[in-house]
C-alpha cells in the first residue's frame, strides 16, 4: 500500500476513536465559540493532536495545515497534510451522528491522497490520484448523469457568513424546478464522498475552507466527478466555493446558479 495513505488511514482511525468516544460522553464536552455560529470543542482539538502525532512520527519534516492549529511549517514545504480533525462539529455537539475526519496530502500543490473517515458508521473513503476511489474495499464509480431531473443535491448553508444566505437561497431557488430534493448534511467532506458514492447526485457549497474539501475533492474526482468552482475553474480550494457531480451535471448546475451570482466571486 502507498505508505503515505497508510499513515493517513492510521491517523484518521486514531482520531475517529477519539471522536467516537467523545460522542458517547457528550455531556462532558467543552464547547467554545470561534465566531458567528462557529464552534470548536475539546474533542476537535484532541482529535487534531492525535492526527498530528501520527504524522510527525513517520514524517517529521512534512508541513501540516490543520483547522485548529493553523500551519505547522516543516522543513519539507512541498508536502502538505491538510487536516480537518472533526468535520461536522455542529452535528457532533447536537448529538446528530454524522461527522468525519478529513486528511489530504498535497505534493507540490497537487492532491495525491485523500482519506475521509466516518467513525460512527465505520466508513472509510480513500483515494490515490490516478488509482481510483474506494469506500472501505469497494471501488467507487459514479453514473454519468446528464440531467437535473430526479437528482438529489447536497449543499451547505453559509451560517458562518450569513451575508451569503440570500445568495444561497437564490441558488437553491434557481434549481428547485428541476431537482428532486436537497440535503444539508453538515459535513462537507462527507457530502463530497456521498457524491462519489452516488448517495447524492451532486454537491455545491460556498464559504468552505481547504480542510473541509481537499480530501473529499480527490475522492469525488477519482470516482469520476468533475469538481469546479462557481466560475467553471479550478480555484475552489482557495476560493471556497465549489460544485461536484458528473461532468454534464456540473454544467447544468452552473448554468442555473451562475446568473444568481451578480458578480460575486468573479475575479
Ligand atoms: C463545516 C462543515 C459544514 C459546512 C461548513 C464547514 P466544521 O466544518 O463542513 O458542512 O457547511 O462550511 O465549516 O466547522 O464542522 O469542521
Ligand atoms: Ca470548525
Ligand atoms: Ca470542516
Ligand atoms: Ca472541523
Amino acid at each position: 500500500m502507498n505508505p503515505m495513505l497508510n499513515i493517513a488511514i492510521r491517523a484518521a482511525r486514531k482520531a475517529g476513536n477519539v471522536v467516537a468516544k467523545g460522542y458517547e460522553r457528550r455531556d462532558e464536552i467543552q464547547t467554545l465559540s470561534k465566531g458567528t455560529n462557529d464552534f470548536v470543542t475539546n474533542i476537535d482539538k484532541a482529535a487534531e493532536s492525535a492526527i498530528i502525532e501520527v504524522i510527525k512520527k513517520s514524517y517529521p519534516d512534512h508541513t501540516i495545515i490543520a483547522e485548529e492549529s493553523g500551519a505547522l511549517e516543516g522543513k519539507e514545504s512541498d508536502i502538505q497534510w491538510i487536516i480537518d480533525p472533526l468535520d461536522g462539529t455542529t452535528n457532533f455537539v447536537k448529538g446528530l451522528p454524522h461527522f468525519s475526519i478529513s486528511i489530504a496530502i498535497r505534493v507540490k500543490g497537487r492532491t495525491e491522497v485523500g482519506v475521509v473517515y466516518d467513525p460512527i458508521r465505520n466508513e472509510l473513503f480513500t483515494a490515490i490520484r490516478g488509482e481510483g476511489a474506494k469506500l472501505n474495499e469497494m471501488r467507487l464509480r459514479i453514473e454519468n448523469k446528464r440531467e437535473l431531473q430526479g437528482c438529489v443535491l447536497a449543499t451547505g448553508f453559509p451560517f458562518k457568513k450569513t451575508a451569503l444566505m440570500p445568495l444561497q437561497f437564490a441558488m437553491m431557488n434557481s434549481l428547485t424546478s428541476d431537482v428532486a430534493d436537497f440535503r444539508r448534511t453538515g459535513s462537507a467532506a462527507l457530502d463530497l464522498c456521498y457524491t462519489a458514492a452516488g448517495r447524492v447526485d451532486g454537491y455545491f457549497e460556498m464559504g468552505v475552507k481547504a480542510w473541509d474539501i481537499a480530501a473529499g475533492d480527490l475522492i469525488a474526482r477519482e470516482a469520476g466527478c468533475l469538481v469546479s468552482d462557481f466560475n467553471g475553474g479550478h480555484s475552489y480550494l482557495t476560493a471556497g466555493h465549489l460544485v461536484a457531480a458528473a461532468p454534464r451535471l456540473v454544467k447544468e448546475i452552473l448554468n442555473k446558479i451562475q446568473p444568481c451570482l451578480n458578480g460575486e466571486f468573479k475575479g
